[in-house]
């Protein structure tokens, strides 16, 4: 093999952005993680815009992560919206192509827990889970690489995972499944993007102090995300972190610098498990 034909594999191989990224988009971000990698998005570009996605009933709190994001200097819109609901997907994704000229960075963080005995789940509650946390990704991944492919110019895909879709968690035997599902779906689809320079990746975080592992009770039983930790069999003693954590390992994700970073799923977890 001579000298051109090694560099020609080497362009192939490796996926990197043709120019930085410029429009991002973000499920979920009403609140918790999703609205942390959104501000941090918004914090990190120079010139970057930026949609976010959630449900209707969160309008108030989406119109205030709006503001904050203006506040920084960066436009941004919300979209009212059911991600396990495939045209309202599609609908938002072509909004923000019409209003913003692309899509970059597509972040699909919207998630829903499910803390229940495997004995007594249904297929009414395996629909419910699935459908958000599995389904709700695989449409934000395939319209986002629709559209990046069609503008050839690269992209970042990054997905909610979760520990728990690495090692099964007590009473959470449909949401692990469903976070196991994001991991497999990555890693294909990484495989399958790889030739249009678009890096496909997840994050598995551990205790992140939200809405979803926070409870009123938790100062009783040793603080924030102890009743989470309980339910789940967890050791109290199990790390737990702000969700800026996840916000940094995004904003990594999504940076030029992480072009060979792609099909991975990355825990992010105080060292709670390790693969
Ligand atoms: N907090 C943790 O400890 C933790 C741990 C592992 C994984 N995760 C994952 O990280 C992601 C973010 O979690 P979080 O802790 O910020 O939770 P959160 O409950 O604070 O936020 C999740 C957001 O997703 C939105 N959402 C739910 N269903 C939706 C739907 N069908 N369409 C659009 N939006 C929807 C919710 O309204 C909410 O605003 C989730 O996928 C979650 O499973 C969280």
């Amino acid at each position: 093999m001579g000298p051109t034909q090694t560099f020609l594999s080497r362009t192939c191989l490796i996926p990197q952005l043709t120019m930085p990224p410029r429009v991002a988009f973000v499920t979920g971000a009403a609140q918790g993680i999703g609205e942390a990698i959104a501000l941090r998005l918004a914090s990190d570009s120079e010139d970057i815009c930026i949609v976010i996605l959630d449900v209707p009933e969160k309008e108030l709190q989406m119109d205030s992560v709006v503001k904050k994001i203006q506040e920084k200097g960066k436009k941004a819109f919300y979209v009212a919206g059911d991600v396990s609901v495939e045209e309202q997907v599609k609908n938002a994704v072509d909004r923000c192509v019409e209003v913003f000229g692309g899509l970059d960075i597509m972040v699909a963080n919207a998630g829903i827990p499910l803390f229940k005995s495997f004995i007594d789940c249904t297929a009414e509650d395996f629909h419910r889970v699935l459908n958000v946390n599995l389904l709700g990704v695989v449409f934000c991944y395939q319209y986002a690489a629709k559209q990046m492919i069609k503008q050839g110019r690269g992209g970042r895909i990054i997905g909610a995972c979760s520990g728990a879709g690495k090692q099964g968690v007590f009473d959470m035997a449909f949401y692990s499944a469903s976070k196991a599902g994001v991991r497999g779906l990555t890693q294909s689809v990484a495989l399958e993007l790889r030739p249009h320079n678009i890096t496909v990746n997840a994050y598995a975080p551990g205790v992140i102090l939200t809405a979803m592992s926070t409870h009123p009770d938790d100062d009783k039983h040793g603080g924030p995300g102890s009743v989470a930790k309980m339910a789940a069999k967890l050791p109290a003693d199990t790390p737990a972190a702000e969700p800026e954590v996840i916000a940094e390992m995004v904003a990594y994700l999504v940076s030029p610098k992480a072009y060979f970073t792609t099909g991975q799923t990355i825990c992010v977890n105080g060292g709670r498990y390790c693969d």
